[in-house]
C-alpha cells in the first residue's frame, strides 16, 4: 500500500498537492453534525458517546475526502477527568471551577487516574480506526499544559489570559504544579489515544501568543519538548504536530526545541515568512483564513492558490490558521479543496 500523504509530509517528503484537513472539521457549520449533536443532547454527551463522536468524526471525511480525520473530542476532557467541573453555556463558552490556590490544586487526582473518565475517548478512536478509508490518517490530540491551564486557572476563556499570567507571577509555586500536572495528564491521555489507533497526535497551544520571552520557553516550549519526547520514548516514530498559536518568532526553531515534526502556522504570518523561516526546518501546516470558508468567491481560490504555491518547496499540509466558524458555508471547503488539488 502507498503511505498515506499526511504521513508523507510528516516525515518530511515535498508533494506536488500537499495533503490537507481542517481544524474544527467537524463542526456547526455541517447540518449533520448538527443533528448528531441534537441526538446526542449536549457537547458533552456528543464526545462521551463513542458512536456518535466517530460518527460527526467522520461526517467531513465522507463529505469532502479529506486526508485526516481529527479526533472528535475537547481539550477540556482532561481537566474534567482529572476532576475539575466543566460546563458549557450556549452562545457563551466553556465553564469550570477554578484554581486560585492550593485547596483547590490539592483534590485534583493524579496524572493515572484519569483514564476512567476518558475511556469513552479512547473507544472512539479505536471505532475511527476501524472505519476509516485505507487513504485517511487518524490525528489524536490534546490542549497544550498553558493553554489548558489558562481554562482552569480563569473557568472560562480569557481574552488576554490575564487569570494565569496572574497565578504565574503571583504563585509561580502552584502555577508550576498546575503545568507539570496538564504535562503528565497529557502524556499519558496522548500514550492512550496513540495505543488506541492515533497515527499522529497534534499539540494545541492556542494561547501561547500571550507568553513572551523566558516565559515562552518555560511553558510553551518545554512542555511541548517533554510530551514530544515521552511520546517518541514509548511510540518510536509517532508523529507530533506542535501549534504555538500566533507565537510570532516564537514560530523560529520550535521545531528544533521541541523535536516535533511539523509546525502548524496560524494566519497572523504570512505564507513567505513561513516558508523562509519555519518550513525550513520542516513540515508546515497552515495557514488560509477561516473567514475564507465564510466569504468564498475568487479570493478564496486565489489564496489556496497563494499558500500552496508558496511553501511548494517543501513539506507542507494544507489548514486553516484556525477552527472553521459556524458561520462557514460547506460549498466553500468543496471550493477550497477543488481549488487545492487542481491540475493533480
Ligand atoms: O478540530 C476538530 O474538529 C477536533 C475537535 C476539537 C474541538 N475542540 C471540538 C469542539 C478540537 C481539536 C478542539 C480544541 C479546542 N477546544 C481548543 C484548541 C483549539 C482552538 O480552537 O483554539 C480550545 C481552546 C477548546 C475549548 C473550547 N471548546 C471552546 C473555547 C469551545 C467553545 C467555542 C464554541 O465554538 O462554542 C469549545 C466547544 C467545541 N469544541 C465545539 C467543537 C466542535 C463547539 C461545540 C458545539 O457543538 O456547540
Amino acid at each position: 500500500m502507498t503511505e498515506k500523504t499526511i504521513l508523507k509530509a510528516l516525515k518530511g517528503e515535498t508533494q506536488k498537492v500537499p495533503p490537507i484537513w481542517m481544524m474544527r472539521q467537524a463542526g456547526r457549520y455541517l447540518p449533520e453534525y448538527r443533528a448528531t449533536r441534537a441526538q446526542a443532547g449536549d457537547f458533552l454527551s456528543l464526545c462521551y458517546t463513542p458512536d456518535l463522536a466517530a460518527e460527526v468524526t467522520l461526517q467531513p471525511i465522507r463529505r469532502f475526502g479529506f486526508d485526516a480525520a481529527i479526533l472528535f473530542a475537547d481539550i477540556l476532557l482532561v481537566p474534567q477527568a482529572l476532576g475539575a467541573d466543566l460546563w458549557f453555556v450556549t452562545g457563551e463558552g466553556p465553564r469550570l471551577s477554578t484554581i486560585q490556590s492550593e485547596d483547590d490544586f490539592a483534590p485534583l487526582k493524579g496524572k493515572d487516574d484519569i483514564h476512567d473518565k476518558l475511556a469513552p475517548v479512547y473507544e472512539t478512536v479505536r471505532i475511527l480506526s476501524g472505519e476509516l478509508p485505507k487513504e485517511t490518517t487518524l490525528i489524536g490530540f490534546a490542549g497544550a499544559p498553558w493553554t489548558v491551564a489558562t481554562y482552569m486557572i480563569a473557568g472560562r476563556g480569557t481574552p488576554d489570559q490575564g487569570p494565569a499570567h496572574a497565578l504565574r507571577e503571583d504563585n509561580n509555586a502552584l502555577f508550576e504544579k498546575i503545568i507539570n500536572l496538564l504535562t503528565d495528564a497529557t502524556i499519558e491521555y496522548l500514550d492512550m489515544q496513540i495505543k488506541a489507533g492515533a497515527e499522529v497526535v497534534k499539540i494545541f497551544d492556542s494561547w501561547a501568543g500571550s507568553l513572551k520571552g523566558e516565559a515562552f520557553e518555560k511553558y510553551a516550549v518545554e512542555p511541548a519538548r517533554k510530551i514530544t519526547a515521552e511520546l517518541k520514548a514509548r511510540h518510536p516514530g509517532i508523529p507530533v504536530i506542535g501549534f504555538p498559536r500566533e507565537a510570532g518568532d516564537g514560530y523560529i526553531g520550535f521545531h528544533a526545541k521541541t523535536g516535533v515534526d511539523c509546525v502548524a502556522l496560524d494566519n497572523s504570518v504570512s505564507p513567505e515568512w513561513g516558508a523562509a523561516n519555519v518550513q525550513k526546518d520542516g513540515c508546515v501546516q497552515g495557514n488560509l483564513k477561516s473567514s475564507h470558508m465564510v466569504t468564498g468567491g475568487q479570493a478564496l481560490v486565489d489564496e489556496v492558490r497563494h499558500i500552496r504555491d508558496t511553501f511548494s518547496k517543501g513539506p507542507h499540509i494544507f489548514n486553516l490558521g484556525h477552527g472553521i466558524t459556524p458561520d462557514a458555508d460547506p460549498d466553500n471547503v468543496a471550493l477550497m479543496i477543488e481549488t487545492l488539488r487542481e491540475n493533480q
